[in-house]
């Protein structure tokens, strides 16, 4: 069977010939979780302003944004209460969230209108794809990635999102002394980060007692870190700026 990729059902191959980095194993299965009203409203109403699309290819973020704030990026944003929440707190930086779960994107647009939030876009798509051919290397000031899926099974680990090359993906798309920030509730998943970002050259580690750095004020506590908290995980947060 060929494989079609998930918004142009376009064979991987056309695809790739056209120019566009298309992505095989994936870090997400997609979930066609149904959308509540206000979801498939505030889609439909926001998304013109809110939405971002891959393939309007690199974005020009002055442009964008009409203003040269730092731009912080967050992979993975689940249903966004965090990142709408950080984006409130902080008018002075402008925020894009990727996430490839509808339900979520809509319950994230939907929220940042409610509380007001206009330094927020966001894209519905694999962050992957996103970073390969809408992202601007040496443009973002932060990257966020909040308890990524861990997949357990070590048989399912080449589908985990970190590896060393998207770290160093990740890498390039950080200005010079921007900050690659990761927290997870799974412990080994947490080991295996740390272990590329030390093998990727180019990273100093922030913390300064050991691998890991105490959760930031700025990081509002997760709907998954809560979870975690009541089965009893432990978290790790990580920072690595980039040197060079
Ligand atoms: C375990 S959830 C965590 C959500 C949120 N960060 C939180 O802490 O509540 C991981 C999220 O990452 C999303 N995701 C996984 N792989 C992705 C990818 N390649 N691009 C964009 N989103 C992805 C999933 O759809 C899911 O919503």
């Amino acid at each position: 069977m060929v494989e079609k990729t998930e918004n142009t059902h376009k064979s991987i191959e056309e695809a790739e010939k056209e120019g566009k980095y298309i992505r095989k194993v994936r870090s997400f299965v997609k979930r066609e979780g149904r959308l509540t009203k206000g979801q498939a409203n505030a889609l439909e109403q926001f998304w013109p302003t809110m939405g971002l699309n891959h393939l309007d290819g690199m974005i020009d973020f002055a442009h964008l944004f009409n203003n040269s704030n730092p731009i912080i990026l967050e992979i993975g944003f689940g249903m966004g209460k965090s990142l709408v929440e950080m984006a409130k707190n902080a008018p002075e930086l402008n925020f894009v969230g990727v996430e490839v779960h509808r339900p979520g994107v809509g319950a994230c647009i939907s929220l940042a209108d409610e509380e007001g939030v206009h330094n927020l876009k966001v894209f519905e798509h694999d962050a992957i794809e996103v970073l390969a051919d809408c992202i601007p290397n040496g443009s973002l000031t932060t990257v966020q990635l909040f308890f990524p899926d861990p997949w357990h099974k070590k048989k399912h680990h080449k589908r985990r999102i970190v590896s060393l090359e998207f770290v160093e993906t990740i890498r390039q798309k950080l200005k010079v002394g921007g900050v690659f920030h990761m927290a997870t509730d799974w412990e080994n998943y947490a080991e295996c980060m740390i272990e590329d970002m030390n093998s990727a050259p180019g990273y100093k580690n922030l913390a300064t007692d050991g691998d890991f750095v105490p959760r930031p004020d700025s990081r509002p506590l997760t709907k998954f870190e809560n979870r975690g908290h009541n089965l009893g995980h432990g978290v790790w947060d990580i920072q690595f700026k980039r040197q060079d």
